[in-house]
């Protein structure tokens, strides 16, 4: 039996600007959320897209989300800058606050910024994404503050975040290399993708709350909650916990330190580097190298079950074109859940439906 449905992108888009309406937001910041979720859905990562709107209405609900907030500057030393999201939607906030991270940036060449108290940014691509069309390097470390679902490398219960990291480096043509993903060995999310889709995990991924190894996704879902393993092993838990001190401690001034507190809010603690690197380099020179490395890297011959070496970002272009094209599938339970929100946020769920083509 089908269990998902195809939406073309503008309908989707369309149907999710009618959801957002329920939280209150102005028609900017409603399509500004809707395009952002539906990005993150066109570029294959289900995890961070529409699917987490009945998170965020259950977040609304107990007061955490604040979707009119706006940002607050509480530092600026130049190209040092201190920024407050205010628990505001992070698809907003983290857009106000690359603007003004890329307008430093092109005024001295880099910029720190330090961007705390924001609720969940999504897909923390999309800001590497943001800096590569200005034609600027951008390095993301991002904490998560919600319910603790990874396993220290060596530990077997769940103690920290999913903790993004990204970096986006622009090269010639329009070229991009986009590295983004979560410290741990799968998103979160993609428990609740896999579940929702009665999906079992890879073995290797997922600990039960007793510690011991599972495939089923329940474990990353409902309680008893159990922990997700780092990627890499020890070395994807440095860099998981490089993300908790710098996003968390020192930007976002809040870390992991406990259990979880029942809220179902997910707050980003995000540190991003900026840079032009044509004030680094010579832009011809590294153009050349970055474009000779390529090509002898892809030479490589693929593997038998491997179509073509792809460079980070490469798949999300393919899955987006290939998305434009067919549809964006979105399974059954997701859209009830999304639709259940919506009423429960004073939004006609026929209306929904109907914007959105079903
Ligand atoms: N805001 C938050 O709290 C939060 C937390 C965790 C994750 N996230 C987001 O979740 C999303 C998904 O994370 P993930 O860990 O599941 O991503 P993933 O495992 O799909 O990895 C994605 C990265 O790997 C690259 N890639 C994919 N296939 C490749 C291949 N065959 N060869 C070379 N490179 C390849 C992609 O281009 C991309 O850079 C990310 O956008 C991340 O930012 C957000």
């Amino acid at each position: 039996m089908k269990n998902h449905h195809l939406f073309e992108a503008a309908l989707l888009r369309s149907a999710v600007h009618e959801v957002i309406r329920g939280f209150g937001c102005d028609e900017e910041q409603c399509a500004l959320i809707a395009d952002n979720l539906v990005r993150a859905n066109l570029t294959g990562h289900d995890s961070h897209g529409v699917g987490m709107l009945p998170r965020y209405a259950r977040a609304y609900r107990e007061g955490s989300l604040q979707p009119k907030a706006s940002l607050q500057q509480t530092k600026d030393a130049g190209i040092l800058l201190t920024l407050d999201g205010q628990m505001g939607f992070g698809q907003s906030i983290g857009r106000q606050a690359m603007d003004l991270a890329i307008s430093r940036t092109r005024e001295h060449g880099a910029c720190i910024m330090a961007l705390g108290n924001t609720h969940h940014l999504g897909r923390i691509g999309e800001w590497a994404e943001m800096a590569v069309e200005h034609g600027l390097v951008s390095i993301h470390f991002v904490n998560v503050i919600s319910r603790p679902i990874v396993a220290p490398w060596g530990g077997s219960d769940a103690r920290y975040g999913t903790n993004p990291f990204a970096i986006g480096i622009p090269l010639r043509s329009g070229d991009r290399f986009i590295l983004d993903f979560a410290t741990s060995i799968i998103a979160q999310g993609k428990t609740r993708v896999a579940y929702n889709r009665g999906a079992s995990l890879k073995p290797g991924q997922m600990l039960d709350d007793r510690g011991q190894p599972t495939t089923d996704p329940v474990y990353g879902v409902l309680n008893p909650l159990g922990a997700l393993l780092p990627f890499g092993e020890h070395k994807g838990f440095g860099l998981a916990m490089a993300c908790e001190l710098l996003g968390g401690a020192l930007a976002g001034g809040w870390s992991v330190n406990g259990p979880a507190d029942g809220k179902q809010r997910v707050v980003n603690g995000m540190l991003s580097i900026l840079f032009d690197p044509s004030k680094i380099a010579q832009p011809e020179n590294f153009e050349e190298y970055a474009q000779r490395t390529i090509a002898w890297i892809k030479a490589s011959p693929p593997q038998p079950e491997i179509d073509r070496i792809v460079l980070a970002g490469e798949t999300e272009r393919d899955i987006c074109r290939e998305r434009t094209h067919n549809g964006i599938p979105v399974d059954t339970q997701t859209w009830q859940d999304i639709l259940q929100s919506a009423s429960e946020l004073g939004v006609d769920s026929q209306r929904i439906n109907r914007c959105a083509g079903m």
